[in-house]
This record gives C-alpha cells, structure tokens and sequence, in this order.
C-alpha cells in the first residue's frame, strides 16, 4: 500500500488536481483522428472486397515473417501507428469471408453494420453479467432474445441468453437438460453420483461435433451417445430412435436428452423434428434443437412443417453469426422454461448484491449461463434485426436459398460435375472425370483422392472458397451460402472453377 501510495504521488506533483497521464487513456481528439482514419480504411476495404482473391493463401510460416518475432516491448509505441499497422497486417494476410465467393464452412458475410455496434457495445462497455452493471444492455439483449424467437416462431416467454457461438449455444440447453433430467441432486452430487453412468443422450450421425465435446466435457463420456441412422436424406430415422430408447430403459439406463437438427452441418438436413418432438414427449425426454445454422429459415413462409415445428423444442441453439449475418462471435439459446436455466446456473454469493427493489426481479444474465462478467453482443444482434426487419431477412435468407438452388443446377447440368445433395442453402457435388468408373473400389478411391486436391487448391487459389463433407464415403465438395454479396454471377463462374481444376488434377496424376 505504501508504494502504491508513493508511486502515485511521484506521477501527480500535486494529487487530486492534476489529470493523470495513462499510457492507454487517448484524448478525445486523438480518439477521433485515429478512429476516423479507420472507419476510412475499413471503408476501402469493404467496397474493395469482391475484386480482392478470397484468401491470399499463404503458409503459416510466410505469415508469421509477415507478422515478425518481435518479443514483448519495453516501451510501448505510438496508437495511431500501431492500429494501422495491425489493419495493415490483417489486410493482406486474412482469408475474408465477407467476401461474395466465401461459401466454407458455415460463416456469414456479416453485416458493416455489425462492426459499428462492436465499436459502440466495446466503447461503451458495460457488463452484462448484471442488470445495474448494464441496465439498457441487459434489456437490449432480452429484446433481442424475444425477437429472435418470434422471428423463429417460439414462445417469446421463453428464456435465452447470448453466448460465443454454436458449441456453446448447444452446451447451455445440454446442461440445463441434464440438470432437468437427472434423477438426483446434480449440483450437489455432480456426475460422481452411481446414477450419472446411465445418462444417455439421442442424436443422428450428422449432428455437429459439439456433441461430442458436450458428452465429454460434462462428465457423462462420449459412449453416453447414441448415434441414431439417417435416412437416405440425411435425416433421423425416427423407427431407430424410438427403438433406441426402448432398448436402453428397458437396460435401465436414463434416456435425458434427444437432438433434433435444423439444418445439419454437412448437407442443410432437416430432421423429421415433430416426431422426434412426439417421442421425446411420450418418453419423458428433453428436446432440443440444434438449429445453429439452419433455424432462421423457419421464418421462410415455405419452409415446410418441420422448420415451423420449432415451437415443439425445449431449447433451440441458433447463431446470429451464421444465418443472422452478424459479426463473430454470436450463438444465442432459447429455453421454452427460463426458470430452467436458472436451475441449472444460478448461484448467488455474498460478495453480490444486484437484487434490485422487491416488486422487479432484476434479469442477472450470469445467472442463466456458464458466462459471468459477459460483453453487450446483443447491440450487434438487435441493430441487425432492427434495420433489416422481418422482410429484409427473410429476403435475405430466400435469396441464399435460392442461389445455392441455382448452383445446383449449374453443377448437375455440366458433364463433369456431379450434383449429390442440396438442402437449405448447402449444395454438395464432385468433379467427376469422365474417364473413371466409381463403382470400381479403387476408381471411387480415385475420385476422392482428385477431389481432395482440388478443395486444396480451390481454398489456396482464392478464386471462391468452398469446404468438404464426406458422404457415405463419398469426398464431397461443399458451398454453403450464408452471404448477403453472393449474386448469381458469383454462384454461376464456380462450376467452370472446379472443372478446370479437377482436370488439372487428373491430368497431373495421370490416372
Ligand atoms: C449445425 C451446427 N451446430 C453447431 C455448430 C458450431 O458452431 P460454432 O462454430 O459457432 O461454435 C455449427 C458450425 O458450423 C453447425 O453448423
């Protein structure tokens, strides 16, 4: 306490008058210069994305000598310098998926708009880990929450809460079932309870591997999981589910929690979720659905009875940083019963006192979450929704759909593509060459391999940017359209790319 005491009269001459000088403090001038400089920037950059390549893809090692090994300085350097130096950095060694041929994976093209709400939530700051500590964050974030499942068609009584992304949007309702479900004390006993080794959990084979590290992380054991076939849709077979079920509680196992997905990460599959939704309920089981990617399609009027059945879940997983178009990083839960979520989180210590008066129950994100001290992603998700409404999202989504609909027909019409599935807006094909016999082991294996390559060098090019799914064994080249800058131009140059390429390929290996 003395030094500190001593170091801060050495800093102010005279305490208590004296502005104190911090390296990290900016003026407001030096605020606005710098920051203008770089809305400027990004500015340039966002208008010159779509005649940039995709990616510059390059190796670690060239980026690293990029960035340099610089070790930690001594003295710290100028503001101004030091972010245009990271804009510059970032610029030309970034793979953008903002670009309108990025379709990898499931990453949206996320809105400027998105951007600006970061600056406005970060600037701002609050902590919406507790209502006084962010009081319009916190009710901005339960907006978004209602607006979201409204716009999904769930009860907007329901709880939910933001959180990083997709794994964790499915880990909050994991928990919060296995709290609901378990029949003992669960906080209490944790998983060292004899009961926790009979847990068991019900999802196809194409559900995301989050599900894996949920099994894992949260004691129950990857063996708890019951992988359930697809049909030759890539959906649940609900027959296997049921007898499943049956099978384990007449071993005497606890059935907790099945899995429904809307919209799978492979092939945009959606699960037959009403009757999973009915056997759920008949077997006193937890429903939720895994609608990270593919939810916000319910709000399609045509999106058939499955999407519009989403009502039916206990709990949804949606990612407003996928087909919400938000920036990274976004997952939001919904839980039909928020007192659940509160079962499952919530603790209050001493060293807390953020009860308001007794007439209002004060909304304490921390305690609907893992998350405590929390940032306001809500400004992005509720600024999204609010310029885009209802209709200017669901444009949105129509037309993604529709130009992955168009990209399959591009690809199943050339001679040497072929087309293997499409659902939502994920279209997967292959390069075929014509000259090779997939029926044959060894030509299928060939097909793979040609395929493989031509991922690679369709990702290191930066032309487009397509991911991969394997099918029954198949080596699938994959795009996944969740990009509000795609236009039909893009989507119709991407079969010329992949036939150029693969009989590139072919020829070098001289098949
Ligand atoms: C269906 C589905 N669930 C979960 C996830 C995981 O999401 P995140 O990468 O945001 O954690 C993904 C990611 O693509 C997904 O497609």
């Amino acid at each position: 306490v003395d030094s500190v005491y001593r170091y801060g009269v050495s800093m102010n001459s005279s305490p208590g008058t004296a502005p104190r000088h911090s390296v990290l403090d900016m003026s407001p001038e030096e605020f606005r210069r710098i920051g203008h400089d770089l809305i400027d920037a990004l500015g340039d950059f966002l208008n010159g994305l779509p005649q940039r390549r995709v990616t510059p893809g390059e190796t670690p090692a060239q980026v690293r000598s990029a960035l340099g090994a610089a070790p930690l300085p001594d003295r710290g350097s100028d503001a101004a310098e030091s972010l245009a130096h990271a804009f510059q950095l970032l610029d030309a060694h970034s793979l953008f998926n903002g670009h309108p041929r990025f379709w990898g994976y499931v990453t949206s093209s996320a809105a400027p708009l998105g951007a600006l709400a970061d600056l406005l939530a970060s600037a701002m700051n609050p902590n919406a880990g507790a209502w006084i500590l962010s009081p319009m964050a916190t009710e901005i974030e339960a907006q978004s929450i209602r607006w979201i499942a409204e716009f999904l068609g769930y009860p907007t009584g329901c709880g939910g809460l933001l959180v990083s992304g997709g794994n964790m949007a499915n880990f909050v309702p994991f928990l919060a079932a296995r709290r609901s479900k378990a029949p003992w004390d669960l906080r209490k006993e944790g998983m060292a309870s004899p009961n926790a080794r009979k847990l068991t959990v019900y999802a196809s084979t194409e559900v995301h591997t989050w599900i894996h590290k949920a099994a894992d992380l949260f004691g129950l054991g990857r063996d708890a999981i019951r992988w359930i076939p697809v049909d030759d849709q890539y959906r649940m077979r609900t027959d296997e589910l049921s007898r499943a079920i049956r099978d384990d509680r007449a071993a005497g196992l606890h059935p907790f929690l099945a899995v429904g997905s809307a919209g799978t990460v492979s092939t945009g599959a959606v699960d037959p979720l009403r009757e999973i939704a009915a056997i759920a309920r008949e077997h006193d089981l937890w429903f939720h659905i895994d609608g990270a990617y593919g939810a916000p399609a319910a709000a399609l009027p045509d999106a058939g009875e499955d999407l519009h059945s989403l009502h039916l879940a206990d709990s949804i997983a949606v990612d407003p940083h996928k087909w919400l178009y938000a920036p990274l990083e976004a997952g939001c839960v919904l839980v039909r019963n928020p007192e659940q979520l509160l079962d499952a989180f919530e603790y209050s210590p001493a060293y807390y006192r953020f009860e308001l008066d007794e007439s209002e129950r004060p909304l304490n994100y921390y305690s609907y979450g893992p998350q405590n001290s929390r940032g306001a992603r809500a400004v992005k998700i509720w600024l999204i929704l609010q310029v885009a409404g209802r209709e200017g999202m669901v444009r949105m989504i129509g037309d993604d759909i529709r130009l992955a609909e168009e990209a399959w027909r591009a690809i199943d019409a050339h001679p040497r593509l072929e087309a293997l599935t499409r659902g939502l807006s994920i279209v997967t094909f292959r390069y075929r060459p014509p000259d090779v016999d997939v029926r044959d082991p060894a030509g299928a294996e060939y097909v793979n391999r040609v395929n493989q390559i031509v991922a690679d060098r369709i990702q290191a090019g930066g032309e487009a940017f397509v991911s991969n799914a394997v099918l029954k064994g198949v080596f699938a080249l994959r795009l996944c359209i969740v990009n509000f800058r795609t236009t039909l131009a893009d989507v119709r140059g991407l079969p010329e790319l992949v036939d150029r390429l693969g009989a590139e390929v072919h020829a070098e290996l001289g098949h």
